[in-house]
């Protein structure tokens, strides 16, 4: 430990607790490091009851991972700069797994979500580490998907979906306060090469809509031979929310799916993501 700060992994291949932190935007550098640290090595880290955050310490305390972006479609919450609201009373769940963002060049490299209303029971979020699940496939299968490529777009992009409110805001992307286009698509590896650990992870996820070169059936079988791969019981670690509860994944390594067993029970979580960087693939 660190200045009290303790480390409890949750599940054996992904996830962390973090005790002794207050988290705030006055955090001191060696504090920062360890949380930084551990972020990578477990590529998600929870926080209990940091009630003291309302949604401008969330901000502040997300621009110390890096630069806060808003979400490419969805306008921020009110009031915030770049807080993602995602409120159950407002639209559909965020039960597919995904990795955020996907659908962008250079997606983000950090999620933080706080938990703002969460139901009596259910409503738990499940995470599952994209660097084992590459490492646990067969040799033959990752030289093979070493050198693929695919395309995601925000055709199904939930959280536009969730936060449209009933007025005249379409979906659609702002640059400098002017209109560019509601389709955003990127190609990216399905394998890349994690900037700062060097692991090898997978890129797929909901926003897949094909595999480059490959027929629509073979693409789509592929995929969910990945996917199941990805998402089996073994790579994954599942929180219990409580409202004040922050988790921090690293979106680079890691896919997510909000469960959505909660019937008509209110759930509010608040998101805000940070800069990423475009994926560099196993050929550089
Ligand atoms: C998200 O997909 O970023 C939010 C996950 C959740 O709703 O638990």
């Amino acid at each position: 430990t660190v200045k009290g700060i303790e480390i409890h992994p949750i599940a054996g291949r992904i996830g962390a607790e973090i005790s002794g932190v207050r988290l705030s935007a006055d955090l001191e550098e060696s504090e920062l490091a360890i949380i930084r640290e551990a972020i990578l090595k477990y590529k998600v880290v929870f926080f209990r009851a940091q009630t003291h955050l309302d949604d401008a310490g969330q901000e502040a305390f997300a621009s110390l991972l890096g630069e806060p972006v808003p979400h490419p479609t969805v306008h921020s919450k009110k009031g915030t700069q770049y807080l993602l609201e995602l409120d159950s009373s407002r639209g559909g769940g965020t039960n597919s797994w995904h990795t955020d963002v996907t659908f962008d060049v250079a997606y983000p490299k950090y999620s933080i979500l706080r938990g703002v209303v969460i139901p009596a029971a259910g409503g738990d979020t499940v995470w599952a580490n994209t660097a084992a699940a590459y490492q646990n496939l067969p040799a033959e299968l990752r030289s093979l998907v070493d050198r693929l490529w695919a395309l995601h777009t925000n055709d199904f992009d939930y959280a536009a979906r969730h936060n449209l409110e009933a007025t005249d805001k379409d979906p659609a992307r702002y640059q400098d306060g002017g209109f560019v286009s509601s389709v955003i698509e990127a190609e990216h590896p399905l394998v890349r090469v994690h900037p700062e650990t060097g692991e090898r992870t997978l890129v797929l996820g909901h926003f897949v809509k094909k595999i480059i070169g490959l027929s629509a059936v073979d693409s789509a079988q592929l995929f969910s031979l990945l996917q199941n791969h990805i998402t089996q019981i073994e790579n994954t670690v599942r929180w219990r929310w409580s409202v004040g509860d922050i988790a921090i994944w690293d979106n680079r390594a890691t896919q997510h799916y909000g469960v959505l067993d909660y019937g008509d029970q209110h759930r509010v979580v608040r998101r805000v993501t940070i800069n990423g960087d475009v994926p560099v693939s196993v050929d550089g």
